[in-house]
């Protein structure tokens, strides 16, 4: 019986890098491994990515870790944007969240040289851009800012020629700081729990999309949605990814991330699940991803 992660896909028959099957993966696509992605000559400017879900819990800091590092593994030089102030991705990466300088000073102060913040990983090509919940305090700040939404795109700009990708985790609301994450954003990943009421707000969170494309960032598009925590076994699980594919066709990513207590183990480790686990089906599932959004064109 299939148990989690890359499992979720079929047989090992399906499982070959790059070849198409006759087995049909989680989504009802053909099942496809996807090529290595190719190393890069040279690096950056970065595509900006935000992982986004006003909903709580769906897997956005788990996603925006395990995606870094396994975007950093295939040679691609990554910065990821911890963008809540519950500082999970910054802890997640084993990285302290006090007496650091963060995202927030930045944000406060956008003459200030990113580089103060930023801080390498124990993932060779990942730095973290840190937060901690002094960022609470952000949205109550810039509120009376000129051009507030677009602060963070300004932060960002000061590196994008380092990095050939920036993931931004999102908190789960649809506030100023979200707004900026999406003004900053050459696209958007919208994690998916298999949960029932897992669709619920996200027509709400697509209006915030198309309200930002239309106001203040008119290149940015949907790179994805991705179902995560499915569970094969359970009629529920495979009925919500149904109705995901129902509601957003192509746009659905075809590697589904499956439920498993190794993401809450890796994090407590503060390690990426492809560090922690490396063999584990939840870190073959991230660095497919990976080779899935390289092959999209999402990431060089
Ligand atoms: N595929 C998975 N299987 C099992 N547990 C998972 C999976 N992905 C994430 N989790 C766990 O679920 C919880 C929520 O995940 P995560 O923090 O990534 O969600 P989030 O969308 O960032 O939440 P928030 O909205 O609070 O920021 C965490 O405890 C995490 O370890
Ligand atoms: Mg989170």
């Amino acid at each position: 019986m299939a148990k989690s992660g890359e499992s979720v896909a079929g047989s090992k028959r399906g499982a070959t890098a790059g070849a198409e099957s006759d087995i049909l993966g989680p989504t009802g696509r053909p099942y496809r491994g996807f090529d290595t992605p190719r190393p890069l000559s040279s690096h950056g400017p970065a595509r900006i990515i935000a992982l986004c879900n006003q909903k709580g819990g769906v897997g956005k800091t788990t996603t925006t870790i395990n995606l870094a590092a396994s975007l950093a593994e295939y040679g691609r030089t990554v910065l990821a944007v911890d963008f809540d102030p519950q500082g999970a991705l910054t802890a997640g990466l084993g990285i302290p969240t006090h007496d650091v300088p963060t995202v927030y000073d930045l944000l406060l102060d956008t003459k200030r040289d990113p580089h103060d913040a930023i801080i390498p990983s124990a993932v060779p090509g990942l730095d973290v851009l840190p937060a901690n919940i002094d960022l609470s305090a952000a949205e109550v700040h810039l509120v009376n800012e000129v051009a507030r939404e677009t602060i963070l795109a300004r932060v960002l700009r000061k590196v994008a020629a380092e990095y050939d990708v920036i993931l931004i985790d999102c908190q789960p609301s649809l506030g100023l700081l979200t707004v900026n994450a999406l003004t900053a954003s050459h696209g958007v990943i919208i994690p998916l729990e298999c949960e029932y009421f897992a669709l619920r707000g996200v027509a709400l969170l697509i209006e915030t999309i198309d309200k930002v494309r239309d106001r203040l960032n008119p290149d940015i598009r949907l790179d994805g949605v991705l179902a995560t925590m499915y569970d094969p076994r359970t009629l529920h699980s495979r009925e919500v990814l149904e109705r995901v594919v129902e509601a957003f066709s192509d746009d659905v990513l075809e590697t589904v991330i499956g439920r498993t207590v190794k993401f809450p183990d890796a994090s407590v480790s503060g390690m990426p699940i492809t560090t922690f686990a490396p063999e584990h089906a939840a870190a073959q599932a991230y660095l497919r991803l990976a080779r899935e959004l390289v092959a999209r064109g999402a990431v060089a």
